[in-house]
């Protein structure tokens, strides 16, 4: 999950790395309220979740209340590269001396953790990486060992930050890591760190990914999702514990198990190429315990998009044997009957692994309205591309 500059900030505050105070706003007016507080100069700040704010016109200077409302103004409701400003972030405008790099990442090639940094940041550090790279750090952090004060100095040697803020830096650099595996964080970001004409050194934008793996040990993660920003659809599912995301084709598929339904997404996908092009309306893993609610909460998911024409399930029968899995189904079409949100499109059944007979015995006689039973998944997939052309 990635943040919004504001949050990062406000984690990196809890950390310690020095920021600056700000106040986010959703109104002209409101900002203008929020440059009286903090006092002007000012600085607005278009909080959406991609970089590049500065060059898209995201990010202005105010001198007065008055003008803090203006730019607010032509900020919120801004397009930036497809994200819309919903809120902007009021902050004092802060006297730049130097603009450098910093951030801690996952460095899923080599296995480990990187630390990158340079003495030339701000809004061309993409530049600066691809003509100069040189002028990009780059540390390996050994994820045991993490990153003390001799590791943090380590870093501030080879990107060759000035003498004068090295010591600094460097304590910025052990919070940020702080932060980094506090918060089970995947990329922390900021660029610029600033140092002021005094010799101070601030973070004045933050980026940072958080591991959604993680989740279970961060209860406070929770308050920072943006609900609005929210596919209605997986956040119903998540409510529910289902692993669902959706995407833009027109057959729903449920399985069980994160490697069946990948696999699943690409024969449906290609069985779809012979109909029309239908695709993969999204990905539903109902995991290992099949249960009659979990299937009737996934159908219910599904068959609350309005594009799914026709649904797949695909279920091999390991530790949950189909048996389970189709008493599992029967209980769904109830279920879903019971709350007034009857089964109306075509569903496509391939059972196969522990107790496939039995399953498939069960659905026969169950003789569900629409449902389909193929035996093999690739006859199964082209089944449902085929009733989904139909039904599309
Ligand atoms: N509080 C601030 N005071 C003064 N200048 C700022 C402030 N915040 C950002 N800037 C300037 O605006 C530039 C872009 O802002 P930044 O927050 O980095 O957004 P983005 O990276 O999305 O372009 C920064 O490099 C900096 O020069
Ligand atoms: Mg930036």
């Amino acid at each position: 999950m990635d943040l919004y500059e504001y949050q990062a900030k406000d984690l990196f505050a809890k950390y310690g790395v020095p920021v600056l105070p700000g106040t986010v706003a959703t109104t002209p007016d409101q900002a203008r309220g929020a440059a009286e507080e903090l006092g002007v100069p000012v600085v607005v700040k278009a909080q959406v979740k991609t970089g590049g704010r500065g060059k898209a016109g995201g990010v202005k200077l105010a001198e007065n209340p008055a003008e803090t409302q203006e730019k607010a103004e032509a900020i919120l409701g801004l397009d930036i590269k497809g994200h819309t400003v919903h809120r902007v972030l009021v902050t004092p405008a802060s006297d730049i001396a130097e603009e450098y790099y910093f951030s801690f990442l996952l460095d899923r090639t080599n296995r480990t953790f990187l630390a990158m940094a340079s003495v030339e940041g701000g809004m061309d550090i993409e530049e600066v990486a691809a003509t100069k790279p040189e002028a990009l750090a780059r540390i390996a952090i050994d994820p045991i060992a993490g990153v003390d004060s001799a590791k943090a100095r380590e870093i501030v040697e080879a990107a060759k930050f000035p003498a004068e803020v090295a010591d600094q830096v460097a304590d910025s650099i052990v919070k940020l890591w702080a932060t980094f595996v506090g918060e089970d964080a995947t990329l922390v970001e900021v660029n610029p760190l600033v140092r002021d004409p005094e010799g101070r050194i601030i973070a004045l934008d933050g980026k940072v990914t958080l591991d959604e793996n993680a989740a279970f040990r961060h209860a406070d993660h929770a308050e920072l999702v943006d609900k609005g920003a929210e596919d209605p659809l997986e956040a119903a599912a998540k409510a529910k514990d289902l692993n669902y995301v959706k995407l833009d084709g027109q057959v729903g598929i449920i399985g069980n198990g994160a490697g069946l339904v990948m696999s699943t997404l690409d024969v449906v996908a290609y069985a779809g190429e012979k109909h029309g092009g239908v695709k993969p309306a999204n990905f539903l893993d109902i995991g290992g315990g099949a249960s009659a609610e979990v299937m009737a909460n996934g159908l219910e998911i599904i068959l609350s998009d309005p594009d799914v024409t026709s649904v797949f399930v695909n279920v091999f029968g390991g530790i949950t044997a189909c048996d389970a899995v189709a008493n599992g189904i029967v209980a769904a079409f109830a279920l879903l009957d019971s709350r007034g949100e009857a089964v109306t499109r075509p569903i496509v059944v391939r059972l196969d692994g522990n107790n496939a007979q039995e399953g498939r015995r069960i659905l026969t006689e169950a003789a569900l309205p629409g449902l389909v039973q193929v035996d093999t998944m690739d006859d199964a997939a082209t089944k449902a591309a085929e009733l989904a052309a139909q039904g599309a």
